[in-house]
């Protein structure tokens, strides 16, 4: 019980929140940010600004700022943080604009830092690291160094940023060999609430490093994160689409041999480190899209391996619609991921971790199902679940490298991230989404605690709005982080002033 009021002390003094200034005050910080930095000013309904403000993956997160500034250094972006808090205006930051939350990436009326200009790649030249700008895609970094034989962990789809997964987790092909993303980071450049520009690594500001790798929006604007690298010869990838109702296997034989090649991959991979999957529910949009459900099943192999024996099971699964595979590199696969799940829908996010376990998954499965064939309009979304290992070994690299915030030191049982990712067109349909995604978390929990595989924890870059990711980091590290964003943002800049993105004064934890 003791900690339930250390949270709520802990709230208070963080939430010293002002009110919304008026809009007057929003029109008057673009006019001083117009003045002060008129190189990097998009004005409202400009060209430039409206390609900014759509270049969101989902629609769902395109809002309408009073102006956009778009920083290409450092100290561009410390300038615009000194002007933007002296004159109490409200802001969003944007890195690749992936994440679909409407306003975590976006303002109406306030100012949108767009950082896609801050999108430097460069290997140093021992090769220790590559030192990545903020505002860089994945796909641009792998890109500019594929022919460099050069490896590091970072996101699978070529658009998606390098400031979303950077300061939350992050996921990539190398999970059970590196560990998170956040992991592998070695330095984080980072402008404060005051405008001053620190670095944070094991040595110099060690908290706030911690802090910051899955701290999300809390600390302040990262402009440069530097990511250990290493030798890398290619990635091998194979892509399997199998029937759910088939001709040689029908739909309860498919999802038991689906949901047993996903729980011993997982298991394996604390051993054969180099196989991942990403197990994709993909039940297309159209007007017969309901009778085609498929199984995507996105295979890697990190050292080049093709048709790995731990993939096996996923290899010989009946129904087969298409199979391809390739010896390729990180470049190649991400962008190939890009166009499996490309920009210009409205999408809908929602996160679940659970314990590697086969009656869990299985029973979801069948849940999940039931909640699309309630959709009244399921021929309009393209319902699309991913099943993401996490096996236990990945979070064995965080201490090796001065820790992260994601709170998972103790676990002990390999799990799976279960992703809720559906995609549709018609902003009418949003609310029926919403519902579908309310109704996702809600039996995930349910099912999770009935058979005690249940994780709080959730990846905070797949969490929906109303999900409590930084509870689920625990009451110890909710406590180090608020502890933390009080040091570096005494005047909770962060909290009150760029709403997007997950708050530490907004954490609300209940404890069952
Ligand atoms: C198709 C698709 C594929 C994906 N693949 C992966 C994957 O392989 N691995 C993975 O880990 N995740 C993946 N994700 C999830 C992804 O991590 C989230 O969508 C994430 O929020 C996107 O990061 P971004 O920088 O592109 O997004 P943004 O929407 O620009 O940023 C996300 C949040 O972080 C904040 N932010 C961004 N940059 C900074 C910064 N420099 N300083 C302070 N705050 C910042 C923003 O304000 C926002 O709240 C994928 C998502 C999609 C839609
Ligand atoms: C931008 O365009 C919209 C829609 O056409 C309009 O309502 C708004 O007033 C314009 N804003 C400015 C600052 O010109
Ligand atoms: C850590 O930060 C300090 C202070 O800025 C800097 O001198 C040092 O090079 C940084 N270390 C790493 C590994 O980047
Ligand atoms: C990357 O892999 C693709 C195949 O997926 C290949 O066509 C391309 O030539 C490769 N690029 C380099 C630089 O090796
Ligand atoms: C916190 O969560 C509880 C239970 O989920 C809810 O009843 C309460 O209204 C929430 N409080 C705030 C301030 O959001």
């Amino acid at each position: 019980m003791v900690h339930i009021f250390a949270l709520v002390i802990a709230l208070g003094a963080l939430g010293r929140a002002t009110a919304k200034p008026p809009e007057t005050t929003q029109s008057l910080c673009c006019q001083h940010l117009s003045k002060s930095l008129p190189s990097i000013y998009l004005a409202p309904n400009s060209t430039e600004y409206d390609k900014s403000i759509r270049e969101r993956w989902s629609g769902t997160a395109i809002l309408h700022p009073g102006c956009v500034i778009a920083p290409t250094s450092t100290n561009e972006v410390s300038q615009a943080v000194k002007i933007i808090v002296k004159n109490k205006c409200q802001f969003s930051v944007k890195s690749g604009g992936h994440n679909a939350n409407p306003g975590s990436n976006s303002i109406d009326r306030g100012v949108s830092i767009d950082l896609s200009k801050l999108n430097t790649v460069v290997l140093s030249a021992d090769r220790s690291h590559v030192r990545l700008g903020s505002g860089a895609t994945w796909g641009l970094a792998y890109d500019t160094l594929v022919n460099e034989n050069i490896g590091f962990p970072g996101g699978v789809c070529g658009e998606v940023g390098v400031g979303g997964p950077s300061l939350g987790g992050g996921q990539s092909i190398f999970q059970a060999r590196k560990g998170w993303i956040v992991d592998n980071i070695l330095n984080y450049e980072v402008v404060l609430a005051s405008g001053e520009i620190v670095n944070a690594n094991q040595t110099s500001l060690p908290d706030l490093f911690k802090a910051l790798k899955g701290g999300n929006t809390n600390f302040g604007i990262m402009t440069h994160a530097d990511v250990a690298s290493f030798d890398f010869d290619g990635v091998w990838i194979g892509t399997n689409y199998v029937a759910i109702n088939g001709l040689a296997a029908p739909r309860a034989v498919m999802l038991d041999k689906l949901t047993r090649a996903m729980v011993n991959l997982v298991s394996g991979s604390n051993e054969e480190k180099e196989t991942l999957v990403q197990l994709l529910v993909l039940y297309p949009s159209g007007p017969l899209g309901f009778l085609a459900h498929v199984a995507g099943i996105g295979l890697t192999n990190a050292a080049n391996v093709a048709n790995p024996p731990a993939a096996e099971e996923f290899l010989a699964l009946p129904n087969r619609i298409s199979f391809q595979s390739e010896h390729s590199n990180m470049s190649a696969y991400a962008h190939h991921n890009t166009q499996l799940l490309p920009s210009g829908a409205r999408e809908s996010n929602a996160g679940i971790t659970i314990t590697n376990d086969f009656a869990t998954m299985r029973e979801l499965w069948d849940e999940y199902d039931k909640i699309y064939d309630a959709l009244p309009y399921k021929t309009e979304v393209d319902w699309i679940i991913q099943f993401l290992p996490q096996p236990k070994i990945q979070q064995s690299y965080a201490k090796g490298r001065g820790g992260n915030s994601l709170g998972l030191d103790h676990i002990d049982k390999d799990q799976i991230e279960i992703w809720f990712q559906p995609r549709w067109r018609d902003a009418a349909l949003d609310d029926m989404m919403k519902n579908a995604q309310q109704k996702f978390v809600a039996i995930s929990e349910k099912v999770a605690k009935k058979h005690g595989t249940y994780s709080p924890f959730m990846y905070i870059s797949y969490a929906a709005p109303h999900q409590q990711p930084l509870c689920g980091y625990g009451a110890e590290s909710l406590a180090f982080l608020k502890k933390t964003a009080t040091k570096y943002d005494p005047d909770g800049i962060f909290q009150t002033m760029m709403p997007g993105g997950f708050k530490l004064s907004k954490a609300n934890c209940t404890t069952d």
